[in-house]
Parts: C-alpha cells; sequence; structure tokens
C-alpha cells in the first residue's frame, strides 16, 4: 500500500468515527500544527540580516522554532503545508534539503510544489545557510552547523504536523494595526503614480490577516497571522540569537494559549508571518542622527554626508524594549482578530509552483512596448545599508554617480558588460553578481514562485522582500485575475514573503528610479516586478481553471560547492583548578522582583552542542510544599538571557553568564540558576557537563504568578530534553524557606491553590 493510500484510508476511518460520534458538519479541512527547535550555534557566527561582520552570536535571549501548518482537503488528496521559520529568509537550499528529507518519510506526499518554506526575517539569527556567495561573504562562508540546524529543525515541526492531522476548521479575520511599521523609504514611495497612492490610506499596510484553526470539538489547534514589519527591532549591536518582533508576539500568543507550558512546548502553534516588508521598518520613532538627535537627510538618509549615523530608533527605551512593544502590538491585535474570527473557509485545497528564470523574462508594458529582466546586480546604494542598520562603508542612498575608489574595486571583481549596465539602469553597478561565477553563484538566477490555495484563501509565495506597492500590485492583479474566472468578492488574498528561495529586493519600476537601498537591491533590474506580476497571473489563472502549469527550469543544487572559512572549535579549557561548570560569580543570597539575578559559569564552546530542543540554562523553584525543584524558565524564556564570552583564545576559556530579570508577579520562594553545555577536550571528544548556582530567596509579593508551579519537575524536565543532571536540594528547612519569604504553610498553601484554581 502507498503511503498516499494508507493516509486516504486513515482519513476515511477518523471521518467515519467522527460523523458517527456526534452526527454534526463535518468540518471543512484536516489540519496539523507542529512547532520545533531550528536554534543554530550560539558562539561565534556571524548573525544573518544586517551584513556586520562584527555582529556575532554571544549567546541566547530566546530561541528560533520553525511552526508547521498542514491543510488537506478530505474530498480529494490534496494538502499544501506553510512553514514560518524564524529566520531571516528561506534559502533555496534549505528548500531543497528540507523536501528531499520529507521525501524519504512520506514518499511524494510532500514536495517543493505544495511545501512553502517563509520565515520571519529577524537579523539576529546565525547566518551562512545560503547557498550564492553574496549572502555569506559576512559569515565567511556556508556555515553547515546554522543550516542543518534549520533543514533538521523545520522538518521535525513539519512531522509533528503530519503526526497531529485531524478533521478541523478554519476560521479568517482582517483587521488594521497603527503604530506599529512606518517606510523606511518614503521618498521611493511617492515617486509611485499618484493616482495609485490615492487608493491607499498609508504609505506601508496597516492591515494584519489572522487565520484561526480549531479542531472538530472546536478546541483550538493553531494561528497564523501576516502582518508586515521588518523583524529589525534588535538593532546591529545585538550579539544575543533572538525571532525579533515576530518571535516574541509568538511567543506570547503561545504562552497565552498553552498557559503553564514552558516556552516552546504545548500543542497550540502561533506563526506571525511576514508579508512585503522590503520597505517597511519597526522603528517607529523613524531616522535620526546619533550625533546631533536631529532628523537625518530625508532623501540620502544621511547626517552630514555619512549614512552611518543616520539609524531609526524604535518606540521602546532600548531594542529589547523596541522589540517587547512591536511585539505585543502584533499579538494583541492577532488575539482580537483570532477572538473575533468568524468567517468559515470552505472549498478546495489547492496549489500551483513553479520555476523561473528570472535573468531574462520578455514583460510587456503598459504602453504596449516590450522589456526585458536582467542578470543580477547590486547597486550603489546596497553599500550604504538601511536605517535599520546603516552600512559601515561611506557610501549614501540615492548615490546615482559612482565612486573612483569603489569603481575600481568594483572592476577588479567584475566590469559589467555593456548590456548589463544598460539593462540595470538608472541602477549604477556596484557588484555585478549576475556575470561573476567565481567561485560559484553570486545570487540566483532560477527562484520559487507559488500559490496555496486553501477555499477563497490565497497564499502569494514569493522569493524575496516586495516593497509595499509591489506586494499591493501583485496582490490586485492575482485577486482580480481570480474574480474574472468566478473566484467570490470574498476571496483573500496574503504576502508570504521570503518564501523558498532569496533573491533581495523587488520594487516597482518607480520606486527603482529612485534607487535608495531596496531599488539597489532590486536585482534583475527596473522590469522585476512586472516579472513577477505576470508569472502569478498565470499561476493564479491555472488555479482558478484547474489547470496545469509548466515546471520551468530544475533549481540549482550547490552545497558540493560551498567554501567555509569559520574555525571548528579547537577546544576547551577550564582553567587550573576549575571545572566546567563551576560557579565563577554566584548568585547574591536574596533578590526583590524587578531586579536581575546574573550567575556565571566555566562554560565549554555552545558548539560543541546545539542544545536543540533543550536549554543551556534553568531557573529552577523550589516548591516546599513537594520537596522538588520546578523548571520555572529556560534559555527560550524572555525573561532570561544566556550570554557567552570568550575569556583567553589561547587556553580555549570561556565564560557562560546566565541572567533572570525576576518580573514583578515572580512566585516568592527560593531559587537557584543551572547552566548546561559541553566540553570540547584536546583530544576531541565532547562531554557534558553543569553547574549550579547557589540558591537564593525571592522575596513575596502581593500577586504571585504560576510559573514555576506548572513548571515541570526538574528531574522530568531534564529526561525530557536529554540534560543528565541531579537535583541537589536547597540546604534550607521548609520552615526556614518560610520564614525568609515572610510566609506561613498556611498561607502558601492558599497561595498555591488560588494559582492552581485560576488556571
Ligand atoms: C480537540 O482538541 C481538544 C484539546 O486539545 C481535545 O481535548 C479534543 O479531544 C480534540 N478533539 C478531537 C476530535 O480531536
Ligand atoms: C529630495 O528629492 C526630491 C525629488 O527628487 C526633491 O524634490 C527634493 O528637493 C529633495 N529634497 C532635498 C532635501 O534634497
Ligand atoms: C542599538 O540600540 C541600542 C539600545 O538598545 C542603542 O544604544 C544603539 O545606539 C543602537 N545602535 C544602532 C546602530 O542602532
Ligand atoms: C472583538 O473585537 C472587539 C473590537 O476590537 C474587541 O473589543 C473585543 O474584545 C474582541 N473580542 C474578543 C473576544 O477578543
Ligand atoms: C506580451 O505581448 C505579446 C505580443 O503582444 C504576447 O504574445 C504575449 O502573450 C504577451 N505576454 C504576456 C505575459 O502578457
Ligand atoms: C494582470 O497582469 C497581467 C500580466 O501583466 C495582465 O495581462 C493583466 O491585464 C493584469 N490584470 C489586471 C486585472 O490588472
Ligand atoms: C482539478 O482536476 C482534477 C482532475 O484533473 C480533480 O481531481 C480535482 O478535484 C480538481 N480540483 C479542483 C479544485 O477542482
Ligand atoms: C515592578 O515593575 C513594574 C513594571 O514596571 C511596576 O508596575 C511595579 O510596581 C514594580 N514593582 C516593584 C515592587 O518595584
Ligand atoms: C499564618 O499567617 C496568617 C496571616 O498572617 C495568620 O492569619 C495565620 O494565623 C497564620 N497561621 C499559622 C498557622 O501561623
Amino acid at each position: 500500500m502507498t503511503a498516499m493510500r494508507r493516509l486516504t484510508l486513515m482519513w476515511l476511518v477518523t471521518f467515519l468515527v467522527y460523523n458517527g460520534a456526534n452526527g454534526l458538519d463535518q468540518p471543512n479541512f484536516f489540519i496539523g500544527t507542529g512547532r520545533a527547535d531550528i536554534t543554530g550555534p550560539a558562539a561565534e557566527i556571524n548573525m544573518m540580516g544586517y551584513a556586520n561582520p562584527k555582529q556575532d552570536t554571544q549567546g541566547i535571549h530566546f530561541r528560533l522554532y520553525s511552526r508547521a501548518f498542514i491543510i488537506a482537503d478530505h474530498a480529494n488528496s490534496h494538502r499544501v503545508v506553510y512553514v514560518s521559520a524564524d529566520i531571516a529568509m528561506v534559502s533555496q537550499i534549505i528548500k531543497i534539503e528540507v523536501v528531499k528529507k520529507l521525501k524519504t518519510h512520506y514518499g511524494d506526499i510532500y514536495t517543493e510544489m505544495n511545501v512553502c518554506l517563509s520565515s520571519i526575517h529577524t537579523h539576529s539569527g546565525p547566518g551562512g545557510f545560503l547557498q550564492y556567495l553574496l549572502y555569506d561573504i559576512t559569515s565567511l562562508g556556508f556555515v553547515a552547523e546554522s543550516t542543518d540546524a534549520i533543514v533538521n529543525g523545520i522538518v521535525k515541526s513539519i512531522q509533528i504536523a503530519h503526526e497531529r492531522l485531524v478533521p478541523g476548521d478554519i476560521f479568517i479575520n482582517r483587521g488594521t494595526l497603527l503604530d506599529s511599521n512606518i517606510n523606511r523609504s518614503p521618498t521611493a514611495y511617492l515617486n509611485n503614480p499618484q493616482e495609485e497612492r490615492d487608493r491607499y490610506q498609508y504609505d506601508v499596510d496597516k492591515d494584519m490577516v489572522v487565520l484561526k484553526m480549531v479542531n472538530s470539538t472546536g478546541a483550538a489547534i493553531g494561528m497564523i497571522s501576516w502582518f508586515a514589519v521588518h523583524c529589525t527591532s534588535m538593532n546591529n549591536t545585538n550579539h544575543l540569537i533572538s525571532g525579533d518582533n515576530k518571535g516574541y508576539a509568538s511567543y506570547l500568543f503561545e504562552q497565552h494559549m498553552n498557559p503553564g507550558s514552558l516556552p516552546g512546548e504545548g500543542d497550540f502553534v502561533a506563526a506571525f508571518a511576514q508579508a512585503n516588508e522590503g520597505d517597511v521598518s519597526p522603528n517607529t520613532r523613524g531616522p535620526h542622527c546619533l550625533d546631533t538627535g536631529l532628523p537625518c537627510h530625508m532623501n540620502t538618509s544621511t547626517c552630514n554626508g555619512k549614512s552611518e549615523l543616520c539609524v531609526a530608533f524604535g518606540p521602546g527605551v532600548d531594542m529589547a524594549d523596541s522589540t517587547r512593544i512591536i511585539g505585543n502590538n502584533q499579538f494583541i491585535k492577532a488575539l482580537n482578530l483570532y477572538n473575533n474570527a468568524t468567517r468559515k473557509l470552505s472549498g478546495p485545497v489547492d496549489f500551483k509552483h513553479q520555476n523561473v528564470d528570472m535573468t531574462n523574462v520578455q514583460v510587456n508594458l503598459s504602453d504596449g512596448s516590450q522589456a526585458h529582466t536582467c542578470k543580477p546586480a547590486m547597486g550603489y546604494s546596497f553599500a550604504a545599508g538601511t536605517t535599520d542598520g546603516p552600512g559601515a562603508m561611506d557610501f549614501t542612498q540615492g548615490t546615482t554617480q559612482g565612486n573612483a575608489l569603489w569603481n575600481l574595486i568594483r572592476n577588479f571583481i567584475k566590469k559589467p558588460s555593456a548590456e548589463q549596465t544598460a539593462c540595470q539602469l538608472p541602477k549604477p553597478i556596484l557588484l555585478d553578481t549576475g556575470e561573476i561565477s567565481y567561485p560559484y553563484s553570486w545570487q540566483p538566477d532560477i527562484v520559487e514562485l507559488q500559490l496555496l490555495r486553501v477555499g477563497d484563501f490565497i497564499i502569494v509565495a514569493v522569493p524575496g522582500e516586495f516593497s509595499t506597492m509591489s506586494g499591493r500590485r501583485v496582490r490586485s492583479n492575482v485577486t482580480a485575475t481570480l474574480a474574472q474566472h468566478g473566484f467570490p468578492e470574498t476571496t483573500e488574498t496574503v504576502i508570504a514573503g521570503l518564501s523558498n528561495t532569496y533573491s533581495s529586493y523587488i520594487t516597482t519600476f518607480e520606486e527603482y528610479q529612485v534607487q535608495r537601498y531596496e531599488g539597489a537591491s532590486t536585482i534583475y533590474g527596473p522590469h522585476t516586478l512586472q516579472a513577477y506580476i505576470q508569472h502569478f497571473n498565470v499561476l493564479a489563472a491555472a488555479i482558478a481553471q484547474n489547470s496545469t502549469v509548466d515546471k520551468g527550469p530544475s533549481v540549482p543544487y550547490l552545497r558540493d560547492k560551498q567554501l567555509c572559512f569559520v574555525l571548528p572549535v579547537v577546544y576547551d579549557g577550564s582553567g587550573i583548578g576549575k571545572s566546567f561548570g563551576d560557579v565563577l560569580t554566584d548568585a547574591k543570597p536574596k533578590y526583590v522582583v524587578n531586579t536581575t539575578v546574573s550567575v556565571s559559569f566555566v562554560a565549554g564552546h555552545p558548539r560543541n552542542n546545539l542544545m536543540t530542543g533543550a536549554t543551556f540554562l534553568t531557573v529552577e523553584w523550589w516548591n516546599p510544599e513537594q520537596s522538588t525543584w520546578h523548571v520555572a524558565y529556560t534559555d527560550s524564556s524572555w525573561e532570561t538571557r544566556f550570554k557567552w564570552t570568550r575569556t583567553s583564545s589561547l587556553l580555549g576559556k570561556s565564560q557562560a553568564t546566565v541572567e533572570w530579570d525576576i518580573p514583578a508577579a515572580a512566585m516568592p520562594g527560593v531559587y537557584r540558576m543551572r547552566h548546561f553545555g559541553h566540553e570540547k577536550s584536546v583530544t576531541g571528544d565532547i562531554h557534558p557537563y553543569a553547574g549550579t548556582s547557589a540558591s537564593f530567596i525571592v522575596e513575596t509579593m502581593e500577586e504571585a504568578s504560576p510559573r514555576g508551579i506548572e513548571g515541570p519537575r526538574a528531574d522530568t524536565f531534564y529526561q525530557h530534553v536529554g540534560l543528565h543532571a541531579q537535583a541537589p536540594h536547597p540546604s534550607l528547612s521548609m520552615a526556614e524557606i518560610l520564614k525568609r519569604i515572610k510566609l506561613n504553610k498556611t498561607v502558601l498553601k492558599d497561595k498555591l491553590r488560588q494559582i492552581r484554581q485560576a488556571d
């Protein structure tokens, strides 16, 4: 029996059981949700996004996850998979490897055609997972550890979703979220035609679309929201792995729906997916000069001619606070739309997919003439970066004249052909990536285009960062084409940004003329967007007419060619008289809420073991009633930070600092902090170790939170996450503990009971 047949049979059985059981209307779909850890190397790997060579990983604020949603049509065997991964972008090599692995498990159920991998665009994750050279230059080449962590985690999340497929329904809602995004290239946007701009109230999309997924008894199983905003609340000085504003919004939603679960655990899966965020910043206070505090030059985003002084600031007091605010805004809006969602999706599940060679697409222009796309190239303004992360080089945005030094270096790399120069006009070419193939391709020629259909809801999966107006043009063309073929007026479309392949930015023809960062990074030339519109139009017609489309050219797989200059971990040294896990700076005996506990340990290199699905730290609460430690926080908690620093390169010495911001509503009592890691000996063997701080008291407060009480017993938690540690008991007696936290047994029991009843 083929896997497909076995599944159909399984559905049939589930179906009969279900219908026999309650005789209600049958749900419209089968739905499965899954989540898995994709956090890559937490030390000494360059972060992907800002292309800042100095921004390497030095620990974890909170972990990165892949969130997978399988939606299947019970009328036929069609199913689609939508993944939102907490990474900067999905690369072609990730898509190829994920599909290859899925094929070994499930045969032809999951293919490049019906699996859509998209990403949230965090700029605070380890890089080196793209197969095209330009994107791996600052990470010193391809990083297998980053790539494998992402590929394996995405596959695992899909496997979990596959195992949990149940009959269910999907509700959709759309609403407006203000104060959470601004246009970071407003002068380029203004170059779009007046009558087009007049159709929209804002120069960025403020709408959020939410899908609410429930099982056949109406129980919540999942949520996906789409909202366009860069995950650049954390700026290019951050060194801790973070899912930025969207990762934090998922964290809040999942904590809300999975009460008592540690982050990254619990069945409910909530994704905050990316849309047409190309020119959209979360830094709502806008760009200001670091030296004077005044607004930057509007057209060039410079201060006194320098781009590195012009930085956009978020709404918070610092970058973590801005992440919290923009994440919380998305969470609150999504929850509201989720709770109010009443329109039920119905209709077939379907998909269309096509590979397109973007380097020479003929486009028909509105005046009747024809033009074509170009081989990839990056313009000068690319080097200037953006106001979310200014470039380190002294180039100004909006440069349309070459700089002599750069012309020299550029020509040394490759002098663009006359044809390429003409094709890319008015872009002054800084890097002629499409005409260099040494040592391998610098940017893709072939990209993936994909449409997923769930009834009258359409996901347009785009291989890059579409500007606001570019996304609007694609959506309105797709929607109009579907309507022409009889789709209802209620049809909703979303742009799923940064999906399947990464090919930098896509602006409108008019925005391209202004050559800000996004225009300079629109790699296939001025007609890139029109080429996409034509192709998506064909896919939309095919969805509507249930016809097949050409597969297009196959995508290259370049893993064998990858170069890597990242050094391996040589060995770890603990220092004379010290062991790994020894406490260097211990906790104080007593803390009050709203302060931070910080403990440091003799550490091994975090790259020895990524602790996937586990943790580099725990904060544990002593339950005096049960005489057990409970895990209240891990390295995936917002309130904790795992920081790693090298203290001697020669001796291989390093230290881990574990921090916990004690929240106002923390449960009073006795706590301790632990650090888990692996050390590499000179012979190359890798061994686990653990360290434990002294127990300390957190003083009582009026409102206690359930954290720690509902958290798993530490000993069972260690087994669950594959950690190895005995759990020493606090030396204090229960009477002593209660005395110190100013509670008696009756009051404590009462507090615990209240907390448990509240859930
Ligand atoms: C729906 O989900 C709830 C909560 O997870 C569960 O208790 C219930 O058994 C599920 N029902 C079905 C039919 O899957
Ligand atoms: C910015 O560019 C616009 C359009 O080219 C121009 O009209 C305006 O004067 C420029 N502003 C400044 C401050 O240079
Ligand atoms: C990054 O954010 C911090 C505050 O968290 C701020 O001090 C710093 O100036 C910012 N740097 C840049 C380059 O944005
Ligand atoms: C539904 O939306 C309204 C208006 O925004 C809001 O006041 C209400 O709280 C929402 N309902 C739920 C259950 O979230
Ligand atoms: C472009 O125009 C040519 C000639 O009129 C036509 O054959 C072709 O189908 C058009 N292409 C698209 C994508 O509309
Ligand atoms: C959508 O785009 C195609 C290709 O450019 C074009 O032929 C068609 O007229 C467009 N449809 C609408 C409604 O704009
Ligand atoms: C499309 O056509 C196939 C047969 O060619 C059929 O099995 C399938 O149900 C159709 N899908 C839709 C959405 O109508
Ligand atoms: C702790 O901080 C919160 C939020 O800033 C504040 O509302 C609360 O009063 C503070 N509590 C104490 C005890 O300082
Ligand atoms: C515990 O403390 C509460 C409130 O302070 C008090 O009313 C109660 O009598 C105490 N119980 C015992 C057993 O000491």
